[in-house]
């Protein structure tokens, strides 16, 4: 047929029949020769790659980042200027379901962004909190272990979870989050984006700011309840990837309120919180939020996987201007992404089509796996550095301050000195008396099966956010569960086996 293009094999020779294998006679057996049948079924064994270790399920979107707003007295990034458009990428995730899970499952969402910018690209790889679990990087295994199957049963496990948080004081101001109303929004275009870490903006007069930064969604907050969800799932599992790609494809497209905090570094030993501590935020009060611009999702990926299941986001990925903090947790999470690339996705994921910078790319690293760029170093005889031979070299002007850091080294107990419930007493505060309500009843849904020692010791920590909390808890434990004070267990999904 003259008007459609001609099937081939990779290797681009014509397939003559894509509908019946070589055979010896019509009964068979099939000839090793039909290398098209062998190819065809050699590249469908390989249509997998490994799934993300946390975040697998998630959906995205393209869009702009414009800047309104002006903060050219702490930054030089290009991206941050006034007047600044630059092209970028979004992908929502849930956190401990796997690829096929449910979109509308209780679970803190991923919120990672890519700015192509002319600098090269920029990430900012943050959920719909603004707070963390845990503060300490050397725990963040454990904790999703605890978010994991269990190594016997194969299920979910809430006795882990519950275990881990009661003996994890700090992961309370965000198990509040998790188990208030935000704990399951309609779909990824109904809830804010936070940076959640403490990052730094720098200027050309060498002087550094830490900054937060807050994604306001201009959709308004939207959420399913519990019950609401789970009838939900009954008919649907795909409703978040339905919503924004139908959304984006339809041109209703959704937009958030770009916003700042931003601290002076002579701040950064004032505050009566550590500021890179991840389980806190900086309250509006102290550090007001300044609006810097609009970002809006206007185009849907061409093709899922190669993509957004291929989409590789870093908070190694800054740009001059931009920079990290002393936060632990960003610290370890500036080695881990990029390794987690270079297995899921390979050596050269970079050089894929949605990570490449849109800005020319100069490096001296060689060969590998998939290398089918070549060499990058600008030159064609210079492979090494220095060379006299034009290649690619260093640009001070992408130099960051010096940070002045002190102390010995040492395991310092990330646990002492810290208070781990204030901030979970204002939010707890901040929630009517229906949102109270149906966080007490969603923590105790979420109690199914745990041992009555391990649920004390939890309800003891809300107790010392508010004595409400304990008590409202308390309350629909035996509402939802028939528990008593220190009851064995609550009934509820089977656990694992001692
Ligand atoms: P503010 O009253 O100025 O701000 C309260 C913030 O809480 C708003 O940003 C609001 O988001 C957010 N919020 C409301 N309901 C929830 C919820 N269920 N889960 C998460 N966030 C929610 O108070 P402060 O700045 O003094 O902070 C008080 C508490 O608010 C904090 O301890 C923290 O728990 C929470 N919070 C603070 C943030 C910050 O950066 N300061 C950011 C997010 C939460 P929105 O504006 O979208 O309605
Ligand atoms: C994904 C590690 C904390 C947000 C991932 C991945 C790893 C990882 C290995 C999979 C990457 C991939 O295969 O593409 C860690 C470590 C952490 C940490 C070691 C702490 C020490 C956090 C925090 C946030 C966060 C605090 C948010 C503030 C995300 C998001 C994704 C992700 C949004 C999915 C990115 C995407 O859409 O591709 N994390 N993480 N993580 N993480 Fe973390």
């Amino acid at each position: 047929m003259a008007d459609k293009p001609t099937l081939t094999t990779t290797a681009g020779a014509a397939v003559p029949d894509n509908q019946n294998s070589i055979t010896a006679g019509p009964r068979g057996g099939v000839m090793i020769q039909d290398y098209q049948l062998i190819e065809k079924l050699a590249h469908q064994n390989r249509e997998r790659i490994p799934e993300r270790v946390v975040h697998a399920k998630g959906w995205g979107a393209f869009g702009t980042l414009k800047i309104t707003g002006d903060i050219s007295k702490y930054t030089k990034a290009k991206c941050l200027q006034p007047g600044a458009e630059t092209p970028m990428l979004a992908r929502f995730s849930t956190v401990a379901g796997e690829l096929g899970a449910a979109d509308a499952e209780r679970d803190v969402r991923g919120f990672a962004l890519k700015f192509y910018t002319e600098d090269g690209n920029w990430d900012l790889v943050g959920n719909n909190t603004p707070v963390f679990f845990v503060r300490d990087p050397y725990k963040f295994p454990d904790f999703i272990h605890t978010q994991k199957r269990h190594p016997r049963t194969n299920l979910r496990s809430p006795k882990a979870m519950w275990d881990f948080w009661s003996l994890s004081p700090e992961s309370l101001h965000q198990v509040t989050i998790l188990m208030s109303d935000r704990g399951i929004p309609v779909d990824p275009t109904f809830m804010n984006g936070y940076g959640s870490h403490t990052y730094s903006l720098w200027n050309d007069a060498g002087e550094r700011f830490w900054v937060k930064f807050h994604f306001k969604t201009e959709q308004g907050h939207k959420h399913y309840t519990n019950d609401e969800a789970e009838t939900l799932i009954g008919k649907s599992r795909e409703t978040y990837q339905e919503a924004l790609f139908d959304k984006v494809e339809t041109g209703n497209y959704p937009r958030w309120k770009v916003q700042v905090q931003i601290m002076p570094e002579s701040d950064t030993g004032k505050t009566p919180y550590n500021p890179f501590d991840l389980t806190k935020v900086w309250p509006h009060g102290d550090y007001p939020p300044i609006d810097i611009g609009v970002m809006e999702l206007n185009r849907n990926a061409d093709n899922y996987f190669a993509e957004i299941e291929q989409a590789a986001f870093s908070p190694s990925n800054i740009v001059p201007g931009i920079s990290h903090s002393p936060d632990k947790m960003l610290q370890a999470r500036i080695f881990s992404y990029a390794d987690a690339h270079r297995y899921r996705l390979g050596t050269h994921y970079e050089a894929l089509p949605v990570n490449a910078p849109k800005c020319p790319v100069h490096h001296y690293h060689k060969d590998g796996q998939m290398n089918f760029f070549g060499q990058k170093t600008g030159a064609t005889d210079a492979y090494y550095e220095p060379n006299s031979m034009g290649g690619a070299v260093e640009d001070k002007s992408a130099m960051e301050p010096p940070l002045a850091i002190e102390g010995a080294m040492a395991r310092y107990n990330h646990r002492e000195g810290n208070d781990d419930f204030s901030q979970p007493r204002a939010l707890f505060e901040l929630f009517d008396d229906g949102q109270k309500s149906r966080l007490f009843d969603n923590v105790a849904a979420a109690m199914g099966g745990v041992p009555g020692e391990i649920i004390e010791r939890q309800l003891a920590l809300f107790k010392q956010v508010h004595p409400d909390y304990e008590a409202g808890v308390r309350a629909a434990l035996k509402e939802a569960h028939g528990y008593e004070a220190n009851a064995i267990s609550t009934p509820g999904t089977p656990d694992a086996a001692e």
